[in-house]
């Protein structure tokens, strides 16, 4: 998508498709500003009737706005601290390793199926406190509701699939109310603002957004980070001799391959994009893929460089819906790089092997990812 992204910034910065009639941002400016300036971009969903997993979403943190947004927010940051995500990070590690005990012998294997996306439904199926029998389950939900971007077992709807994971969710809720213990569903159930707490809608509204929010972007980003530094041997060798340097190396894989391209929003005023007016009511797309590669916040963008300072890169979004998972993203990367660095030496991509990207317009990464490395 990038020369498309390129040759709109340059000639239709403010774009509106004839067909949809929503109007496509590109520019970094306009972006950031979209994405930010809540009181003229509203987050709610649009005026059409919701329905399965998208009626799910009707309560939740990124589709409301200022004044609920705030009360929201502040009732998740309770539970969903950065102690709280550090805390994670040995069994994360733990996980880490055992994924890759099941391949490091081979000498070969697709790092999307084997690694990048087991991982993240394993954390987040943790942190939510899902019983270690019910994980498959739970796994399965997950690979049907992120089914627009990914293998969706063939004949079932996601309709099915959203109301049996509402039902457990359900259940499980109850049961945590009666015996709390230390998952983020418990401490969620006693987060408390102002004598408020969730209502049992807006919690299941935050469970099912973790799932969709939190898995495929993750599996993404530790993909699209192999790949970065597949197609960049030297960058490679350098953090091989120096690890520290990962988060910074990190950071710019999320600019130059976003795992979020694009974000919605609705104009709720008249208003002036690079020029452009916009109406009232306009649904906006803002493409984070692109401003992420705009000339004018970045210097040579179309080149991957891991020194890059600063970066303000627009992967997580901007102001008040800034990636609340953004911690355990980075660190769950981290600590997926940082194995497969030590123990996957000479990985390279598999010779010959066609990197498929997953088809939509929203989520940017591969189908799979076959590489291979010298054995032990
Ligand atoms: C919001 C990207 C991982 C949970 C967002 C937004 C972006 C984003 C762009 C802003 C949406 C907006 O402005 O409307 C990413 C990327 C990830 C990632 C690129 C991985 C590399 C995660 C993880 C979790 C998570 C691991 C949870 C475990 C959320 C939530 C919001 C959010 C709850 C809504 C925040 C709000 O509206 O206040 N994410 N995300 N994300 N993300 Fe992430």
């Amino acid at each position: 998508p990038f020369p498309q992204y390129e040759r709109m910034r340059a000639m239709a910065p403010v774009f509106q498709d004839s067909q949809s009639g929503s109007w496509h941002v590109f520019r970094y400016e306009d972006v950031q500003r979209v994405l930010s300036e809540h009181a003229t971009f509203s987050s709610r969903m649009g005026g059409d009737n919701p329905s399965g997993t998208g009626q799910l979403f009707a309560a939740s943190l990124i589709t409301t706005d200022p004044p609920r947004h705030r009360q929201l927010r502040s009732l998740v940051t309770q539970a969903f601290t950065p102690k709280a995500v550090d805390a994670l990070a040995p069994r994360i590690a733990g996980l880490t390793n055992e994924l890759l005990d099941g391949i490091a012998a081979g000498g070969s294997a697709d790092l999307i199926r084997d690694l990048a996306y087991p991982l993240p439904v394993i954390v987040i199926s943790e942190l939510l406190g899902i019983p270690a029998e019910d994980r498959e389950r739970f796994k399965h939900w997950s690979d049907v509701i992120v089914s627009q971007t990914r293998t969706a077992p063939a004949g079932e709807t996601q309709d099915t699939t959203t109301s049996e994971m509402v039902e457990y969710f359900l259940a499980l809720i109850d049961r945590r109310r009666s015996r709390p213990g230390t998952d983020l569903i418990s401490s969620l159930l006693s987060a408390e603002i102002g004598g408020q707490r969730l209502t049992v809608p807006e919690l299941l509204g935050f469970c099912s957004l973790l799932l969709v929010a939190g898995n495929e972007t993750t599996t993404n980003l530790i993909g699209n980070a192999v790949l970065c530094l597949a197609e960049s041997p030297g960058t490679l060798g350098r953090l091989l001799e120096e690890p520290g340097l990962l988060p910074q190396a990190l950071e710019e894989v999320l600019r130059f391959r976003s795992p979020v391209q694009s974000m919605y929003r609705v104009a709720v005023a008249e208003t002036v994009l690079s020029g452009q007016r916009v109406p009232a009511g306009a649904p906006i797309v803002a493409w984070i893929g692109s401003a992420n590669r705009d000339g004018q916040q970045f210097p040579a963008a179309a080149e991957f460089d891991i020194d890059r300072s600063p970066n303000r890169h627009l992967a997580f979004g901007h102001g008040i819906h800034f990636c609340l998972g953004a911690p355990l993203a980075r660190l769950e990367a981290r600590i997926a790089l940082e194995a497969l660095l030590t123990r996957l030496p000479g990985l390279s991509l598999a010779p010959g092997a066609e990197l498929e990207r997953m088809e939509s317009s929203i989520v940017y990464g591969l189908k799979e990812l076959p590489v291979t490395w010298q054995r032990a």
